[in-house]
């Protein structure tokens, strides 16, 4: 398997299919993807794809989240999720969406064999979530997550990003919304990008506040397993759902990290806020080559930073989500 120098070993891709998003959220995108977004190459194709998958599951991957910018915008999406599933090895197929095309489409993912869907709601409250991501949206991406629950995915997660004046009130709706539904709510706390730092520094709380609020109303804290990734999550025997905090900022946060990104022109992340960007491109024109893959990642992985430099206010060549992949 692939390990870098602080021997942490790598299993699990994150591969951005597009820049493009039809949202305009406000810690992202507050003028829409045109207003930043110039791609100088074309995305990569299905083919490109296909041979990404072959290469990585031979490097020992074992799951691959399909992000972007917002993915299900592809026309080719669901050929993408198949040619995954038909990848030897690739066990976990997720996708993080956001959700506004959900109810149309959650049922033909399931069946391109997708597995784990993770679907961003910033807000529970109508005129936030507009306020927040540009779009009257909620109703919509509420009822394709409903759609999604009955169809039999190993799990279904909502993703929220932390606000420091709306925290406590969306906490109350989110409780409120786990109580009978078997999903997992992760807040995420905002970071700093490039191009929307004083945006970050404005709404930053941090998740710690949070779990203070959820141990005294009676959450525990599990044990982080496998299927958790970086969230702590907390249960609570009134509620069938789970919440989870998602904190980048805390201590030891980048120890278990066990993944690598692929962003939609092709290019190697080895971290969110590394400044390294290897086009992998030249790998994916043949079978053949993308066998080699694993041997080059290897070779860039001493690159990889122990650490992100969030800390520091260092965000190194992160401008925001849609671009890196969220
Ligand atoms: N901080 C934290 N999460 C972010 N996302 C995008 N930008 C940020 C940020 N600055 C995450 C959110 C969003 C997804 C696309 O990426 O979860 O819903
Ligand atoms: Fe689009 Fe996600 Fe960025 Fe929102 S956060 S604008 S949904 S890429």
């Amino acid at each position: 398997m692939l390990t870098d120098a602080y021997a942490r070993k790598f299993n699990y891709l994150r591969l951005s299919i597009t820049e493009r998003c039809n949202f305009s959220c406000a810690y992202c995108l507050p003028e829409g993807f045109r207003s930043v977004s110039r791609p100088t190459e074309p995305e990569l194709s299905l083919p490109e794809i296909k041979n990404l998958f072959l290469g990585v599951s031979a490097a020992g991957f074992r799951k691959i989240r399909i992000t972007g910018g917002e993915p299900t915008i592809r026309p080719d999406l669901m050929k993408i999720v198949s040619s995954a599933s038909e990848t030897p090895g690739i066990e976990i197929r997720a996708l993080s969406t956001n959700g506004w095309n959900l109810k149309r489409i959650a049922r033909d993912l399931r069946l391109a064999g997708l597995t784990h869907l993770n679907v961003s709601v910033d807000s529970l409250n109508q005129e936030r979530f507009r306020a927040l991501s540009g779009r009257d949206s909620l109703p919509i991406v509420l009822s394709g997550i409903e759609e999604a629950l009955g169809l039999g995915f190993q799990s279904v997660k909502l993703n929220a990003v932390l606000h420091r004046d709306t925290a406590h009130s969306e906490l109350e709706l989110f409780l409120n919304y786990v109580k009978s539904r078997p999903v997992s709510v992760r807040f995420i706390e905002l970071m700093r990008t490039a191009d929307r730092g004083s945006y970050r520094d404005r709404n930053y709380l941090s998740a710690g506040e949070l779990r203070l609020h959820l141990l005294k109303a009676g959450w525990k804290a599990l044990d982080r397993g496998l299927a958790s990734g970086p969230a702590q999550e907390f249960s609570h025997p009134d509620f069938v759902g789970k919440i989870g905090l998602i904190a980048p900022h805390s201590e030891g946060f980048c120890e278990s990290c066990n993944r690598l990104r692929v962003t939609s022109l092709g290019r190697l992340k080895l971290c969110l806020f590394g400044e390294h960007d290897e086009s992998l491109r030249p790998y994916l024109q043949s079978e053949e080559l993308a066998l080699t893959l694993s041997e080059r990642i290897q070779g860039l992985l001493p690159g990889k930073p122990k650490s992100h430099f969030l800390a520091e206010g260092r965000v190194g060549g992160a401008r925001n989500f849609s671009v890196m992949g969220g």
